[in-house]
């Protein structure tokens, strides 16, 4: 078990924390592996009715870890990043987003699967998954547009721009902005209505909102043999290598 982690249940409220904070909360194999399991054990234990997801330090989180995706890449439909996106794709109780700094990639579409999101006014979101040569993940090349529509959906994710708190908020990507000390608390208080909910009534909520879980699944599917592919092309290493050397990438020489 990773401590980049951190979990913590109190009054039936699971908090997984990204723990990270000098990376960003960028996120490691190791790290997605401890976030499924960690949402497989809660979705079976009676004593966690919510989860809530946040950071550690000024970031949400960076997203996937680049140095991952350039050296260590997701080989198969059971790497630790599609357990972590399966568990939360198919978790049946709610979950909360406390977005308490930047959310990259992963950290703006784990949102598509949230039931409630909050953010600080400093957050920032972005897709950038087009930018480092990639594309969109976690079934956000069809949930994003319901929650935007699906020309804003376009915009976001074939420029990847970063788009604040307020922003978010216009999208519907969010429940409220709120100041950052009033973050834990404004979570809480949603956290604890919902566990005092009846259970069995709300998991039956949370799926009919959710829809066709296993044409989640599908598209997840379908997007991750692209996003493989595309792990190992040279636009991808071009994309990384900028990123690490603090320049800005050229795609000139690919077709
Ligand atoms: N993977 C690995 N390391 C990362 C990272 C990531 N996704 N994001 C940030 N880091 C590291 C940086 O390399 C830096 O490490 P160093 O201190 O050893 O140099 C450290 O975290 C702090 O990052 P820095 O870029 O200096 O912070 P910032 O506040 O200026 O910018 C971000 C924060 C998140 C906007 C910026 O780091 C960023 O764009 N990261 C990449 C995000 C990304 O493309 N993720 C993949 C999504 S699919």
């Amino acid at each position: 078990m990773t401590d980049l982690i951190a979990t913590s249940i109190d009054a039936a409220v699971l908090t997984l924390r990204f723990n990270r904070p000098d990376k960003k909360n960028a996120i490691t194999g190791a790290m997605y592996a401890a976030l499924a399991e960690a949402l497989r054990a809660a979705d079976s234990n009676p004593a966690v009715r919510v989860a809530v997801i946040t950071g550690a330090g000024d970031a949400f989180t960076a997203g996937n870890d680049l140095k991952d995706f350039a050296e260590d890449p997701p080989k198969t439909a059971d790497a630790p990043v599609f357990r972590f996106m399966d568990a939360m794709a198919s978790f049946s109780k709610p979950v909360i987003a406390a977005v308490n700094g930047v959310a990259v990639g992963i950290g703006t579409t784990l949102l598509l699967h949230a039931d409630a999101a909050y953010a600080v006014p400093s957050a920032k979101f972005s897709l950038p998954f087009v930018n480092l040569a990639l594309v969109p993940e976690f079934a956000s090349s069809q949930l994003l547009a319901r929650f935007v529509g699906l020309r804003k959906a376009q915009d976001l994710l074939m420029t990847g721009s970063a788009f604040d708190a307020e922003t978010a908020l216009k999208l519907g990507l969010l429940n409220a902005v709120v100041p950052a000390d009033q973050l834990a608390a404004t979570v809480s208080t949603m956290a604890l209505a919902l566990a005092a909910k009846p259970p069995a009534a709300l998991r039956a909520t949370k799926a009919l909102i959710r829809g066709d879980l296993a044409a989640i699944k599908a598209t997840i599917g379908a997007e991750a043999q692209v996003f493989g592919e595309r792990l190992r092309s040279p636009e991808l290493q071009e994309a990384v290598s900028a990123f690490f050397s603090k320049r800005p990438p050229d795609f000139s020489k690919f077709n």
